[in-house]
């Protein structure tokens, strides 16, 4: 039987980063997957699938509705969709391929098979050809992740009722396509049809999108997308589907009024549920939580004595990142180093055209809290760089402490906001001050200087703009 230090259940973001952790701290390590392509969902069916069609949606966009705007005329530009699905499974294979070669160079061994904890230290692996391995080891870690979340009335067909799965990979853009839920994946992937010629309409249970992220700036988004062709319904419930020969009825009530929406396809996006179905085998005696998370303490421990979880099979935000995270402090725990994950400082985005992004707390959050906070706000229509790109839809926002003036949050509305968010976070993580970020050097003509701008715009004292 194979002993190890630390077996690591599911090679997601938060698995296979806790993997190659261990194994520069010295410890024996395995990690464990069902599927054949390591990376788990943000690598094969999520983040960086949808990020490739986004890019590629953006670029023909841009070419049909903007270039023009820079005096450069293409005429008759098409999409060839067989090959803009092909370039990215194949950036899909060239980062799975790159954790397989991950795990071999940092000598992780890597088993292949479904996983279950049989108890305490030890865990038995099912191959696809009905063999069983058993493994021991001192620490497991349950990195299993998510599943799309379905509505009982409207279950997964697979072809018609479909998840973020399978609208990674329509034959063609359907000419209907309705979403369910305005979060981070029914606005990416309501994006990337539009654009590529579907009409899209989002159904959204709550007044507003994007919920979570700073409301004026998921306002000005929705008004963006709006300008785009995307269609919002919001305060809408959806209480039925019905999907018969490649069609689907949406029944739905607003304000107490029933409304009825036609589709070719329907993007149920409505969240995504803790997977950890079939891993904990019974009499191990791991407590899960009301949503089947399972349930642990901050050093990511479940009730289970060495048996620990991390990333979006436990609370919190469900973000590869946050479970990267999780996935080094609960090794580095183990390890007998003080892990420790800031869930202050975690960014969040939505890849649309322009992009969303936060850290922190927004405006809302903050006086929820009864904090005295000072807003910063700079536009992007008053800052060079963006003007010289005609990309200048946007602005930056932050929210800092009255009396410290310690930034507690920062939000960006911008066609590169999850790049310009990162130096917030950097400054949010140290601790910094509105005025630490005001009185940094900002490269002339860049977009950060938006960021510097909105900095010094909490004292009233941006540069580039009236002050308010
Ligand atoms: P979400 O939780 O972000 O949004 C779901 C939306 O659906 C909510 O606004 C909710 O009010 C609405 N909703 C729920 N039931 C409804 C109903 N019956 N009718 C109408 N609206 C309804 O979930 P989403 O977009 O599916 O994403 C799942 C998870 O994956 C999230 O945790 C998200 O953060 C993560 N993710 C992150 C991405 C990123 O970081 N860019 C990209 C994709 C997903």
């Amino acid at each position: 039987m194979d002993k190890f230090d630390v077996v690591i259940i599911g090679a997601g973001p938060g698995g296979y980063v806790a993997a190659i952790r261990a194994a520069q701290l010295g410890l024996k390590t395995a990690i464990i997957d069902k599927e054949k392509e390591l990376g788990g969902t943000c690598l094969r069916i999520g983040c960086i699938p949808s990020k490739a069609l986004l890019t590629s949606s953006d670029h023909f966009h841009f070419i049909s509705k903007e270039a023009a705007k820079h005096g450069i005329l293409v005429e008759n530009s098409r999409v060839d969709l067989p090959a803009m699905l092909s370039r990215k499974d194949k950036v899909v294979k060239a980062l799975t391929g790159g954790v397989r070669q991950l795990m071999k160079s940092n000598k992780v061994a890597l088993f292949e098979g479904t996983a279950m904890i049989n108890a305490p230290g030890k865990v038995s692996v099912k191959t696809g050809n009905g063999e069983t391995q058993e493994l021991e080891s001192e620490n497991i870690i349950i990195a299993t992740g998510s599943v799309p979340a379905e509505l009982p009335f409207a279950r997964f067909d697979g072809t018609t009722i479909v998840s973020s799965t399978e609208a990674l990979s329509f034959a063609e853009p359907p000419a209907k396509l309705l979403v369910i839920g305005a979060g981070a994946i029914g606005l990416e992937l309501g994006s990337v049809w539009n654009r590529l010629g579907s009409e899209v309409t989002v159904l959204e249970f709550l007044p507003r999108i994007a919920v979570g992220f700073d409301l004026e700036l998921s306002n000005l988004l929705q008004r963006a997308l709006t300008a785009q062709g995307m269609k919002f319904h919001l305060e809408t419930k959806v209480t039925g589907v019905k999907a018969e020969n490649g069609h689907a009825v949406v029944s739905a009530t607003k304000g107490g009024e029933a409304l009825t929406f036609e589709a070719d396809k329907v993007l149920v996006a409505v969240g995504r549920r803790a997977f950890a179905d079939g891993v904990i085998g019974q009499g191990v005696g791991v407590e899960l939580d009301d949503r089947k998370r399972v349930k642990v303490d901050r050093h990511f421990q479940t009730n289970v004595e060495h048996i620990y979880a991390i990333g979006d099979v436990i609370a919190g935000p469900m973000l590869a990142h946050k479970a990267e995270e999780e996935g080094i402090a609960c090794i580095e725990n183990i390890a007998g180093k003080a892990g420790h994950v800031n869930y202050d400082a975690i960014p969040g985005i939505i890849y649309t055209n322009p992009e969303l992004a936060g850290v922190g707390l927004t405006e809302d959050q903050a006086k929820e809290k009864g904090m005295n906070v000072r807003i910063g706000k700079f536009p992007f229509r008053a800052n060079g760089r963006a003007l010289a790109n005609e990309d200048a839809e946007g602005l930056v926002k932050f929210v800092a402490d009255a009396e410290t003036d310690r930034i507690l949050g920062a939000h960006v509305l911008q066609h590169a906001a999850s790049e310009l968010i990162a130096e917030a976070t950097s400054v949010i993580e140290f601790g910094g001050s509105s005025e630490d970020l005001g009185r940094t050097c900002h490269a002339h003509p860049t977009l950060s200087e938006a960021v510097k701008e909105a900095a010094l715009a909490v004292e009233k004292r941006a540069i580039h703009i009236v002050n308010r």
